[in-house]
């Protein structure tokens, strides 16, 4: 099959994660006999370098032209890159945000499972991932605080920062149901975050996701409390499947879900709006500190690009494939240096991705 994909490398490791993931992606086209064509394209600071702004009109054509897009990462070191001199809405997380908007994106998934080969990495207590974990984050990406209107204002000398969390019934709809459908699909249960106990977006939100769960009467519906989620994943992370939220909320539970399971490295996700097309990326960020020396783990790269042969392609057989071939590849012991543990052989960005492309 021919299908044509946009490389969006971005900033920090990115080049050299997408660069690993990319290698994958060849060696499945040689495996199974598919066509992928690549496009390659900007965002974020790199865009800003070259064209002044962080997306531009090219890059959005070049990703809605393709079948899906894959992405490294955005962002740099606030306290000594020149992108932060800019305005906000010219900086590089701007970029982010607008690709997710401009193409819809509205449902974020990212899956945190606990490989049994990292239980060592993980830094919660044995007894607590005795029968490991396997939940979902399906974070709205598309409203909330991160689209809401926002000024920063001075008052009679004294200055005053607004951000506005809006969410209409549809846009709280559309992802439930995404969330409902996923779960169907998974362990039948749907825990959906929110504060309802304060803010009037969380009250409707509870109220339209019950009227969403009317239509799923299989699937088991909870709703939870953030403060409390936060504290439950770390106290018995086994009791998730799909965590429905909201975009403020799912950004940061994310990051903690994709800890406890060895490192933020691991963390794959999918954003996708409507149809098939989807934008595949790791959760993590750009890591600046650590960028063009071969230390960053691409495995949540690589675990994007399977999702992207699962979601976007239609290649299920080809998603497994990667898959296992990172399994394999942990169980023969090889660790980046953030999944490091004793008695593990610790390799580079490239040696990595080597390995994974050779246990395909
Ligand atoms: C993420 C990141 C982004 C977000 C940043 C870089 C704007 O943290 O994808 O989780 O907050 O959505
Ligand atoms: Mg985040």
């Amino acid at each position: 099959m021919e299908h044509k994909i946009v490389l969006i490398p971005g900033d920090g490791i990115g080049p050299e994660i997408v660069r690993e993931a990319k290698k994958v992606l060849d060696g499945v086209c040689e495996k199974y006999g598919h066509t992928f064509q690549y496009e390659e394209a900007l965002i974020g600071g790199a865009s800003i370098d070259t064209y002044g702004v962080p997306l531009t009109d090219e890059t959005i054509a070049a990703a809605n032209s393709a079948d899906a897009v894959l992405m490294g990462s955005v962002g740099g070191d606030a306290a000594t890159s020149p992108w932060y001199q800019l305005e906000p809405s010219k900086r590089p997380e701007a970029g982010l945000l607008k690709i997710r908007k401009e193409l819809n994106l509205f449902a974020n998934l990212r899956p945190a499972y606990l490989y049994s080969q990292l239980r060592e990495a993980c830094p919660l207590r044995p007894d607590i991932i005795e029968t490991g974990f396997d939940l979902l984050i399906m974070r709205e990406l598309t409203g909330g605080l991160y689209f809401g209107e926002r000024k920063t204002y001075e008052e009679n000398g004294v200055w005053t920062a607004v951000d506005t969390l809006v969410y209409n019934e549809q846009e709280i709809r559309r992802i439930a149901v995404k969330g409902f459908e996923i779960a169907r699909k998974r362990q039948k249960k749907v825990t959906s975050v929110d504060k309802a106990n304060v803010l009037d977006s969380s009250r409707l939100w509870r109220k339209v996701v019950e009227e969403v769960a009317a239509d799923y009467p299989d699937v088991k519906l909870e709703h939870m409390l953030v403060d409390n989620c936060a504290m439950q994943l770390v106290r018995d992370p086994g009791q998730f499947d799909v965590v429905l939220t909201e975009n403020m909320f799912g950004d940061i539970l994310s990051d903690e879900a994709s800890m406890i399971t060895g490192s933020i490295g691991m963390l794959s996700s999918a954003s996708l709006n409507e149809t098939k097309f989807g934008l595949y990326e790791p959760s993590h960020g750009s890591a600046p500190d650590i960028a063009g020396q071969d230390k960053a783990n691409p495995i949540a790269t690589i675990l994007s690009a399977a999702m992207m042969l699962r979601y976007s392609l239609d290649l299920d057989q080809e998603a497994d494939a990667v898959e296992q071939a990172v399994q394999k590849v942990l169980s023969q012991g090889y660790r980046t240096v953030d999944i490091m543990s004793e008695g593990c052989t610790c390799v580079g960005t490239r040696k990595m991705g080597e390995l994974i492309l050779k246990n395909l």
